[in-house]
């Protein structure tokens, strides 16, 4: 008799353990669209970058883990409408558009949209007009931009050409397949240090970052804004913003 209460005390306490820890450490999935550097990148197989740090430190204050998913961006609402995804953090830009589909985060990082080309090439922001090929990633804020303002109005004479990715979009600037690539200029910034290619204009679109998630969850943006303001708070976001735009 004593044996057995014991047994049902001791396996009542692993089950609230069990639940315990359960609770403490629920997973979110969280997706992004790698080739955004330094927001997301591919290092030894491995997702990595300034938003990945940021959605684990604000994990971290509120007890929860995250998983990233690597996806293409223009699938990335879709991800959170059907309940594939918990969580965006992908340099995704706050536009009353996207408000419709997703509930924004607090901003986090402010942004324009900048033009780039092969390094050594004569073109430069007139590359915008007229005959000229210009490569953007399908769904951005930059693709919008080109795609409404110059595109449809006849400024842009040559092709609007989407990537998934804009790794493959610099690619394809390299090889000279495109004239120019439109793309956010932090992570311009970053490709002109780490490929042959150069910043020739700036758009001041005034663009600002929010993390996102499904319309309605509110307990969900609760967190990640409360989070967020404890990672600025604290001084984590300063040395997030220090190892990853230094
Ligand atoms: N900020 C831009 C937008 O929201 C581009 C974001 C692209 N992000 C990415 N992870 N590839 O449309």
């Amino acid at each position: 008799m004593k044996f057995k209460i014991t047994l049902i005390t001791m396996l009542s306490l692993l089950l609230v353990l069990a639940m315990g820890s359960m609770a403490l450490a629920e997973t979110y999935v969280v997706g992004t669209s790698a080739g955004f550097p330094p927001f997301e990148y591919v290092e030894n197989g491995q997702i990595v970058g300034f938003d990945v740090d940021l959605i684990k430190a604000i994990g971290e204050t509120q007890g929860f883990d995250v998983e990233v998913k690597d996806m293409s961006f223009d699938s990335l609402i879709a991800g959170v409408k059907t309940g594939n995804l918990d969580i965006i953090a992908a340099g995704m830009t706050i536009t009353d558009q996207r408000e419709k589909a997703v509930d924004f985060s607090e901003p986090y990082y402010s942004a324009d949209q900048s033009i780039i080309v092969k390094e050594g090439s004569d073109n430069d922001l007139t590359v915008l007009f007229g005959d000229h090929d210009i490569g953007v990633q399908t769904g951005t804020t930059g693709d919008i931009w080109v795609t409404d303002n110059l595109s449809k109005k006849g400024i842009l004479k040559g092709r609007v050409v989407h990537y998934e990715v804009f790794v493959m979009a610099v690619n394809d600037l390299m090889n000279e397949n495109l004239d120019a690539v439109v793309l956010d200029s932090p992570v311009a910034a970053r490709y002109a240090e780490l490929k042959p290619v150069t910043v020739v204009g700036k758009v001041v679109t005034g663009e600002q970052y929010g993390l996102a998630v499904n319309e309605g969850n509110t307990e969900l943006l609760n967190k990640i804004n409360a989070g967020l303001k404890e990672v600025i708070d604290s001084g984590k976001m300063n040395e997030l913003l220090a190892k990853y735009f230094q």
